[in-house]
């Protein structure tokens, strides 16, 4: 059917036919099967997917062949990079395995055809750009037991991860292994180590952190610095204070240009901070030289599991959370006249949620939760969407006009 379309040169009708049934597919038979069973089970299930996808001979052709047909090409400029389209990936997706400490995850590298992150070729070749990580300087396990919740009802998602990862040191050589397969364009995501609290420590980590990936070569097309993580116990705020981000960003950004290197930084903020503390992290960000932020990482709220612990929400119930952080760094980006660009992130699940953000001038959106209510296709469909969206408000204002 697509290819009679396609001969016939009707392109568009032809990608809205086959996103249309990709959509109808998943929500009528993988999504139905996948909530039968827990959000974590499901959640190991894709990650076991990808990995076995990964090995077989033709899956990634078929992934980027899928991916041609679904995807506009819509290039957007965004925080210092060409993307060859606006929604990204967002991390917590393609971050790797945990390891107990950085020799067991070297040893688990020294097989060469272990591949301890799941995603890495087959999640961009099938969506476009992804971010990967977060990656810390150390690996970590993570928190144990389930950590992954699901509210069909209000189509949100909740964590408490813990910043599961190899570590930087690991997740470089893992990907300097794969350098000539690497796809064009993704993102690198680095974290603050939860728990270290000594000032000069944290920002020792975060430079030999980004160290590793430039030692390796690898060229993403885009750092982001996590300050925002609320799944370890941690104290995210601490991160996101004015001394803290201007020390974090400072150094992570003379490192860059001390290595001659124009890749830009993006810092990724959470929800729900007070206006004054949004103004003051643009301020620094501008100050520093960080071309985006990420607005926002998932918000802290009682974990599912045990009121006592937290675990962060992400999907329909950040989405006011994460438009009112849009709203702040917004206004505070016009008041100064900065050129910081927001990414949106939270709760984009259809072309109505798209829309939100792109009212308020948001070029670029991130998404996780898309991918479990929407599928792997999302970023297609919700584009889709926001076009038929914008489609009917043009005819409903030539028909008011005329
Ligand atoms: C299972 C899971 C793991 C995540 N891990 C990370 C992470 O390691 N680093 C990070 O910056 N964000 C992480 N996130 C947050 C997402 O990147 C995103 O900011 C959040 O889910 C909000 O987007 P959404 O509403 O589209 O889900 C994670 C989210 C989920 C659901």
């Amino acid at each position: 059917m697509v290819v009679i379309f396609l001969a016939l040169g009707m392109k568009a009708e032809a990608r809205r036919w086959l996103l249309r049934c990709l959509d109808g597919g998943y929500h009528a038979f993988s999504r139905r099967l996948l909530f039968r069973i827990s959000a974590q089970r499901a959640h190991e299930l894709m990650l076991r997917t990808l990995l076995i996808g990964e090995r077989l001979p033709f899956t990634v052709a078929i992934a980027k062949l899928l991916r041609s047909l679904c995807h506009a090409p819509k290039p957007t400029e965004v925080g210092g990079v060409q993307l060859s389209q606006p929604l990204i990936v967002a991390a917590g997706l393609v971050k790797g395995r945990g390891f107990a400490d950085e020799a067991a995850a070297l040893r688990a590298l020294q097989k060469r055809q272990h591949n301890i992150m799941p995603g890495w070729r087959l999640l961009p070749a099938l969506a476009g750009p992804v971010e990967f990580g977060s990656f810390t300087r150390f690996p970590r396990l993570g928190n144990a037991g389930t950590v992954v919740w699901r509210d069909e009802k209000t189509l949100s998602t909740q964590n408490r991860v813990g910043l599961r990862n190899p570590g930087a040191r690991a997740a470089a050589l893992f990907l300097r292994q794969r350098r000539e397969r690497l796809p064009a364009e993704f993102g690198i995501n680095i974290a603050v180590s939860p728990g270290v609290r000594d000032n000069a420590q944290q920002e020792r980590d975060i430079c030999e952190s980004l160290g590793f990936f430039l030692d390796a070569g690898l060229m993403p097309s885009w750092f982001t610095l996590n300050l925002s993580c609320p799944n370890t116990e941690d104290d995210p705020q601490q991160h996101q204070l004015e001394a803290e981000t201007r020390r974090l960003c400072g150094a992570f950004i003379k490192l860059l240009r001390a290595r001659g290197l124009e890749i830009p930084l993006w810092v990724k903020v959470s929800p729900g901070l007070a206006d004054g503390q949004y103004r003051a992290l643009v301020r620094i960000f501008d100050e520093v030289g960080v071309k985006a932020v990420v607005a926002t990482n998932t918000l802290a709220q009682p974990s599912p599991g045990a009121a006592t612990l937290t675990a962060g929400l992400g999907g329909g119930r950040l989405h006011a959370a994460a438009l009112r952080a849009v709203d702040a760094l917004t206004a505070a980006n016009a008041m100064r006249g900065y050129a910081l660009d927001i990414i949106g992130c939270g709760g984009v699940l259809d072309g109505d949620s798209l829309h939100a953000y792109r009212q308020r001038g948001v070029k670029a959106a991130q998404y996780w939760s898309a991918l479990v209510y929407r599928g792997p296709f999302a970023a297609a469909i919700l584009e889709e969407e926001w076009a038929a969206h914008e489609r009917r408000f043009e005819a409903i204002q030539r028909e008011v006009l005329a």
